[in-house]
């Protein structure tokens, strides 16, 4: 049988944080997180559950559109830019699993199956493409009609069986004017590179990012969600109390929106980090970090705690000016923090972020273990050591 592996990208940026090779999966490193408010195309994380397919070329590529009630019918890329007007937007896009390593490291005894992702599955850069709703409505989408209820879409990658990746997003959002789902084909200006879809994918901004299909094949429209395996049977979370042995997958919804999270990027975490007071008595230290949150709600503070979240401070905040409902873009912040007077030794930094709608994020793991390990959003914790 032939490897189905035997022709994938060479332009993998050597320094990606490699978490599987085949399919690849690897995430941007985390010192280089916070840096820019846009994540450089070459070290974006890439999240590929099957193979990437052979490159689609220009010429040949169409995407079929159709399902229920909506004519159906082939575009060519060039259908799509000539035909729809193009925008631009800025937006986040977060691996489910982004964090995933802090509720394994969790004193849970239980198994989480997964990807031992740190804290960079998640990246922002400008998306230019043609808006779903257009194409939508060019197909005769009956928004009025109650049957209408998911859209479905399925990428051009298989697996060995020939069964391809999907998923699907409620009509609600495919169709709202401000809701900005895109059919992108550029990625930060450029056209996009195989890993992250080309020559189309779909860019769901606010959802998670398991939606966003990429290498896109076909859209319809539908009553149900996309039967697809990564919809019904994985991307939902669960009590603490559902385990493997337990778990019924259709108990829950498919993820869509994600919640509030942040993480610390720099002094990195998972080694503890010694700062020399040298007879200082006023000392701070640099924390940076970024924030996002799901659903549009923008990021509006981050508080830093160095005493287990008695007291905290407020981070200064770098974002891209977005309207409230559409905060699609995560913010970059960073603290001068302030450590106690007198005090040496071990000291923990913690951070926690607040949206437009005043969510806010758990301090501890235990109420939020899922088998899958997803929506990770606790306290990000560095250690520091101040020596005198
Ligand atoms: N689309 C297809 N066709 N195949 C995939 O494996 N992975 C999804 C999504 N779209 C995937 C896909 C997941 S889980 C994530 S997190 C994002 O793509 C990652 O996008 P990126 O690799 O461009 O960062």
């Amino acid at each position: 049988m032939k490897n189905p592996y035997v022709d994938q990208p060479t332009d993998r940026h050597p320094s990606l944080g490699v978490r599987s090779k085949e399919p690849l999966n690897a995430e941007t490193p985390l010192e280089l997180l916070a840096e820019s408010l846009l994540t450089p195309n070459e070290i974006f994380y890439i999240r590929n559950h099957l193979p990437v397919p052979m490159r689609l070329s220009d010429d040949t590529y169409t995407l079929r559109v159709g399902g229920d009630g909506l004519k159906s019918r082939r575009l060519s890329l060039g259908d799509l830019k000539k035909r729809f007007k193009q925008h631009t937007i800025v937006a986040t896009i977060q691996c489910t699993g982004n964090r995933r390593k802090d509720l394994m490291d969790s004193p849970s005894p239980k198994e989480i199956k997964g990807l031992k992702w740190e804290g960079s599955a998640i990246g922002t850069a400008t998306w230019t493409g043609v808006l779903l709703r257009d194409v939508l409505i060019a197909a005769g989408i009956d928004e009025s009609d109650p049957n209408i209820r998911h859209i479905r879409f399925e990428g051009h990658d298989e697996d060995i069986t020939g069964s391809t990746y999907g998923a699907s997003i409620p009509v609600s959002k495919a169709m709202d004017p401000r809701g900005d789902v895109l059919l992108a084909f550029e990625m930060n200006g450029k056209e996009l590179s195989r890993d992250h879809g080309y020559p189309l994918r779909v860019l769901v901004p606010g959802v998670a990012a398991c939606r966003s299909v990429k290498w896109l094949k076909s859209i319809e429209a539908h009553a149900e969600e996309s039967e697809s395996f990564w919809q019904q049977n994985d991307y939902k979370s669960f009590s603490p109390n559902v385990d493997w042995d337990n778990v019924d997958w259709t108990s829950s919804p498919a993820i869509q929106n994600m919640p509030v999270t942040s993480a610390i990027t720099e002094p990195a975490p998972g080694r503890t980090h010694v700062v020399k007071r040298d007879g200082d008595d006023h000392l701070t230290v640099t924390v940076k970090g970024y924030a996002w949150s799901g659903g549009g709600n923008g990021i509006v503070r981050v508080d830093v705690s160095v005493d287990g979240g008695t007291t905290w401070q407020d981070a200064t905040l770098k974002k891209i000016d977005q309207q409230p409902g559409r905060g699609w873009a995560w913010a970059l912040w960073e603290c001068e923090v302030e450590i106690p007077k007198g005090h040496t030794g071990p000291i923990d930094v913690v951070a926690k972020a607040m949206d437009e709608s005043c969510n806010t994020q758990p301090e501890r793991a235990e109420g939020i273990w899922n088998l899958r390990g997803v929506c990770c959003n606790t306290w990000p914790r560095i250690r520091l050591d101040i020596s005198d």
